[in-house]
């Protein structure tokens, strides 16, 4: 595999220290995060995680589980084995500790356990595994570049996830992917970010999404030619609901991104995804910038950034005609996808970027919006890709629209449930299932006549 040329860690320390110049990181602390070793090029240091499945492959950089992590050293360095220079005794700390006084982040990480890094290496080659009925499940995911020879790509990808690797070492939001360590040597090819591990990608429960509804739409008619229209419609309700949640909760993590005066700049269904317990994490942030105000650009409102940065197909119109932009560019992405997962395919897929200039950002098109969502969602959708940016609205307003549009469907059927609903929407952790399948059985039961059904919220 190609190196990275003599002075590229020149250039990118300066690229780097630029990116860190702002207000954001003077501001903020990092968190506390182990280091790992992986084989460097003369294969002098040993490789400390098993890799498992590939989890998926981006651009510049591929995803895999990690299975195991054997530690080869303490985090000092100087002395090696088996992780027992570390005082932390976790069995007798985890077994006897109540459960009030270990503070679990969503994914069960012990936050407040450690006291060093050595105690978080020891606790996650320990606890490398998570099990439940359905067996062993790897905790844990490590990103990494992919091999390449093209010298250009590769300091590339080193510095996109270098710049990735500060944000999350930074940024702390239920919804946002948590990075759990970095592995190999800084700007050079072996550099790893170790990630919690996602379950499924936005993009591919859309996809699920787009083949539930069509089922649901064949099955209309039956054999004997009798109509099955409310099955159609549950199954559309449910993913109605279940879209607006996701948007929900991703609107909650790019609110708390731009109250940074961060931009994300990559809003796509291939960038979120689905922890163990269903919650979605937006992640990679390889084209996170923050916002300075060296960068500011009076006239327009928006900043002078780097153009035609993020992905065709959810790009706004000021950053593709290479106008200065802001965080208006996030909300325009965000719009198309929530488009793309209320009507079950994709908006501008179809168009290469020249098509995608001419038709959406010069002409103005937009796909048609369902005229059966309600006028709160067909509002937020019109407004959110408006092809002003000072006119769509900002992520703090998105989320409340979106909070009481969930909290008219729940109410709609069962008014004494919201606050109970309320509650699971606010917390970190959240499995809709029971709440949507009692919302739509009882809404079906209305429909046909019978008694409503009591809603559990907690069923
Ligand atoms: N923590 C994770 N757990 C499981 N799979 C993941 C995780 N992070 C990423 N993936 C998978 O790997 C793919 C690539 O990851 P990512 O988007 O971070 O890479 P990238 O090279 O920066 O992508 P891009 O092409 O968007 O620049 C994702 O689309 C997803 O399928
Ligand atoms: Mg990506």
């Amino acid at each position: 595999m190609v190196q990275p040329s003599h002075d590229f860690k020149e250039r990118a320390h300066k690229i780097l220290d630029a990116v860190s110049a702002g207000d954001f990181f003077e501001a903020n602390h990092p968190k506390l995060l182990p280091t790992f070793d992986r084989w460097n090029t003369n294969k002098k240091k040993r490789q400390e995680f098993t890799l498992g499945e590939t989890l998926g492959k981006g651009a510049y950089c591929f995803v895999s589980e990690i299975t195991d992590i054997t530690l080869t050293r303490a985090q000092d360095g100087n002395t090696d084995a088996d992780g027992t220079t570390s005082s932390l005794d976790l069995n007798s700390i985890l077994n006897t500790t109540s459960d009030d006084d270990v503070v679990l982040d969503e994914t069960d990480f012990p936050v407040g356990l450690f006291r060093n890094t050595d105690d978080m290496r020891k606790y996650m080659s320990e606890y490398c595994l998570r099990e439940d009925d359905g067996g062993k499940h790897a905790r844990y995911a490590l990103k990494q570049l992919k091999p390449t020879n093209d010298r250009e790509k590769l300091e590339q990808g080193l510095i996109d996830i270098s710049i990735e690797a500060k944000f999350l070492s930074y940024i702390d939001h239920p919804n946002i992917i948590k990075m759990r360590g970095i592995a190999g040597e800084p700007l050079s090819p072996n550099f790893a970010l170790v990630l919690d591990r996602l379950y499924m990608t936005l993009q591919e429960q859309m996809e699920q999404w787009a083949a539930d509804r069509k089922v649901a739409t064949a099955s209309r008619w039956s054999l004997c030619g009798c109509y099955f229209g409310t099955v159609d419609e549950i199954v559309i309700a449910k993913q109605v609901f279940s879209a607006l949640t996701v948007a929900y909760d991703l609107s909650c993590a790019l609110r708390h991104i731009h109250s940074c005066n961060l931009l994300y700049r990559d809003v796509k269904p291939e960038n979120a995804g689905f922890d163990v317990r269903g919650t979605i994490k937006l992640f990679d942030f390889g084209f996170c910038k923050e916002l300075r105000k060296d960068l500011y650009d009076e006239k327009s409102g928006g900043y002078n950034l780097t153009i035609m940065t993020g992905s065709a197909p959810y790009m706004a119109p000021e950053n593709l005609l290479g106008k200065p932009y802001g965080t208006p560019a996030d909300v325009f992405s965000f719009g198309v996808l929530v488009w793309e997962m209320l009507h079950c395919t994709y908006a501008f897929h179809h168009l290469n970027i020249w098509a995608y200039r001419e038709v959406v950002a010069e002409k103005n098109n937009r796909p048609r919006i369902d005229k059966s969502l309600s006028s709160r969602v067909q509002g937020l959708i019109k407004e959110s890709w408006d092809r002003d940016p000072n006119k769509r609205p900002t992520f703090k307003s998105l989320a409340l629209l979106l909070k009481s549009e969930y909290q008219e469907i729940v109410n709609e059927t069962e008014p004494g449930t919201v606050s109970r609903s309320q509650h699971l929407m606010d917390s970190s952790a959240r499995s809709f299932e029971g709440v949507f399948t009692s919302v739509f059985e009882s809404r079906r039961s209305s429909k046909g006549g019978k008694d409503k059904k009591k809603i559990d919220a907690e069923s």
